[in-house]
């Protein structure tokens, strides 16, 4: 039996991936460390309360003591490192964080796994380990109306959550390079889907036409977005974890660019035809104040990673936004719950001067 540490998987991607895994493998253990972070919620794995093959487990990835002794009660095989501050409007505002959980968590993870992975007599590491980072396209910065980032792309990141990743991503380079430890990265373009949090462009788009709010676009919206389904990252995460080639780094998207305003044009376009709601309309988009530093455009090319590994996103965005747009529509009460409390006044705060 495989057993994984996953870290951050309350959140979006991660619970999705949990869900993943255990419709793929009957013989998996897959042990959860999430802090439960304001978009940590337990909610999104109750589809797999009572299923023995995933325990789950409140804490930090920084905290040293709690991951050596999951180490030594799990003996894991693999690590794939999903826990992060993940939101570029809040690296903005407050990047300490950033480091502290981007950078200084991942080295952790990657201190406590190579204690247990590295046999300091036989000075060797043990068969079958591998340690996976899920990392960014927005590592490698902005690029112009041409071009795709490949894996040999400079690292240029540009705002505090960027440059936080691509800080972690050069300490498992790092641990790799300096002592051998079998590592993959994996980057990737924008996910949607089921349990995003609300503060990232889609969710909060969908939430907001439903409630006849303003549809905050920052800038012309004429930013450009590689948008991935989220399952089919989930995907290319498992092929990765299983056949890439140790020390590599894996570019995840499928050529699914499209500006901010056509995503938002298209969610106000759904939700019309679907609610039949004479309040939804492209009167309720605003045009607000730009994001400091905003990058212009990301798009990957996918062509290692469907090359070596054969993965390909299954999914066109046009079939995945309604998928979308069904699952927010048909999990109300969720979307309801998370968006209660402290999100109004992190909404207030963050839009109120735009
Ligand atoms: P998310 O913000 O939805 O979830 C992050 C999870 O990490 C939450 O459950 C949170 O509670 C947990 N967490 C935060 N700090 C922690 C800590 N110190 N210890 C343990 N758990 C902690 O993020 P997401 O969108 O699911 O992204 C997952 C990973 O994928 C991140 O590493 C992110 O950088 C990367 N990524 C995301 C996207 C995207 O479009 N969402 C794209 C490319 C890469
Ligand atoms: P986001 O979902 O925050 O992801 P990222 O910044 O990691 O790409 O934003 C996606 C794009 O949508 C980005 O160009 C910023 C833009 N955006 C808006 O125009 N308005 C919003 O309210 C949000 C949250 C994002």
């Amino acid at each position: 039996m495989k057993k994984y540490l996953i870290t951050g998987c309350a959140g979006f991607i991660g619970s999705n991936f949990v869900y993943y895994m255990l419709k793929k493998y009957n013989d998996i253990l897959l042990v959860n460390l999430d802090k439960l972070t304001y978009a940590g919620n337990l909610e999104n794995l109750k589809g797999c309360e009572g299923d023995s093959r995933h325990i789950f487990v409140q804490g930090d990835i920084c905290d040293k003591e709690l991951v050596s002794s999951l180490f030594a009660q799990y003996d894991f095989d693999y690590v794939i490192n999903f826990a992060a501050e993940s939101h570029v409007d809040r690296s903005i505002a407050n990047p300490e964080i950033f480091v502290q959980t981007n950078v200084m968590g991942t080295v952790n993870l990657l201190q406590r796994a190579k204690e247990a992975w590295y046999d300091t007599e036989k000075k060797s590491w043990k068969e079958g380990k591998k340690y996976l980072q899920v990392s960014t396209d927005e590592v490698y910065g902005a690029l112009g109306a041409e071009g795709f980032f490949t894996e040999t792309t400079p690292i240029n990141p540009h705002s505090p959550y960027a440059s936080s990743k691509a800080s972690a991503d050069h300490f498992v380079k790092a641990f790799h390079d300096t002592y051998g430890m079998p590592i993959n990265i994996t980057r990737c373009s924008n996910n949607y889907g089921p349990y995003q949090f609300p503060e990232k462009l889609i969710p909060l788009m969908i939430n907001n036409v439903k409630h006849h709010k303003q549809l905050p676009v920052y800038g012309d919206g004429m930013q450009i977005r590689d948008w991935l389904y989220v399952e089919d990252h989930c995907k290319a995460i498992d092929m990765v974890a299983n056949a890439g080639k140790i020390g590599e780094v894996y570019n995840v998207g499928g050529h699914n660019e499209r500006p901010n305003i056509f995503i938002v044009k298209t969610i106000i376009e759904q939700l019309c035809n679907r609610l039949q709601d004479d309040g939804i309309s492209e009167a309720l988009i605003k045009h607000v104040e730009d994001r400091l530093g905003h990058d212009r455009r990301y798009g990957i090319d996918p062509n290692k990673i469907k090359a070596d590994l054969g993965w390909y996103p299954e999914t066109p965005f046009e079939v995945g936004i309604v998928k979308t747009i069904d699952w927010y529509l048909e999990n109300e009460e969720w979307m309801n719950r998370v968006t209660s409390g402290t999100y109004q006044s992190y909404y207030a705060e963050m839009y109120k001067n735009r």
